[in-house]
């Protein structure tokens, strides 16, 4: 099912996003393809988009209930959500609850290490740089945020990480590590924009013990592994199981 959208806005490498019936909504597209190392390795999986548009509905109505401010407004089809119109701060905001991906490539520190409290990494979002880690000063020289819309969005990451962290381990899910992305919506309130779903988060099955075979996220694709679909279709139904039905807004 497609809803009657208007013409594209943008296209990213994981979802498309078009205009909807009033210039301050949109209609996005969760597409199947997945890229990893910057576009470099390509796959199609066919359903990927619908189960992470259904996780990330879900995902972000549980956040809604706490209070988090973010783009959705519902679901629009079986890959396709309603959200608000934003204008998308180019940065990612990473939350570590345990060591893995980039931080033990680039540090010493070990995978499976514990990181309490969680660690806060944030990247500037341009393909062409490579997604660069950012320090504080460069963030700062880069001018895209206040100080205190900076620290809203620390606040809203953090908050995000305690609730998402509590509700995964209900449903034998460790959350260890996620990336957020922001946007600035008409009135100028700062909302969680994007998607939260296994292409975003790396997600570890507490039931496995095996260090790979546990992996239920886009890990299975960065490393090789089969059933990808599987690992997402798991995370979803077990997310469901968790949540009221997400709204449809059509
Ligand atoms: P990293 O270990 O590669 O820095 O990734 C940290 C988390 O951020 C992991 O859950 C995957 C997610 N992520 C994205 O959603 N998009 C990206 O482009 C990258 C690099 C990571
Ligand atoms: N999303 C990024 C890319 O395609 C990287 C990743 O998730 O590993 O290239």
């Amino acid at each position: 099912m497609t809803p009657n959208h208007g013409s594209l806005l943008y296209e990213g490498k994981a979802k498309r996003v078009f205009l909807a019936e009033h210039e301050q909504k949109v209609f996005i597209e969760f597409k199947n393809s997945a890229t990893a190392f910057n576009a470099v390795k390509k796959a199609e999986f066919e359903d990927k988009g619908r189960l992470n548009c259904q996780i990330s509905a879900c995902l972000f109505e549980l956040l809604e209930t706490k209070g988090i401010p973010t783009h959705y407004l519902g679901v629009a089809g079986d890959s396709w959500m309603a959200a608000r119109k934003v204008e998308v701060i180019p940065l990612e905001v990473v939350l570590r609850n345990i060591a893995a991906g980039s931080l033990c490539k680039e540090t010493p520190i070990i995978k499976g290490t514990e990181l309490s409290p969680a660690l806060l990494d944030i990247y500037y979002k341009d393909d062409q740089l490579g997604d660069p880690l950012l320090t504080e000063l460069r963030l700062e020289r880069l001018g895209l945020l206040t100080a205190q819309q900076r620290s809203e969005i620390e606040t809203i990451a953090k908050n995000v990480n305690n609730f998402l962290k509590s509700f995964f381990n209900q449903i034998d899910l460790i959350l260890v590590d996620f990336k957020l992305e922001f946007g600035i919506i008409n009135s100028g309130e700062i909302v969680l924009a994007d998607e939260i779903s296994p292409d975003t988060c790396r997600l570890w099955d507490k039931r496995i013990s095996d260090p790979k075979a546990r992996i239920l996220d886009k890990d299975r694709f960065r490393q090789d592994l089969d059933n990808l679909l599987e690992a997402y279709g798991e995370v979803l139904k077990r997310v469901q199981g968790a949540c009221a039905k997400p709204r449809n807004c059509l």
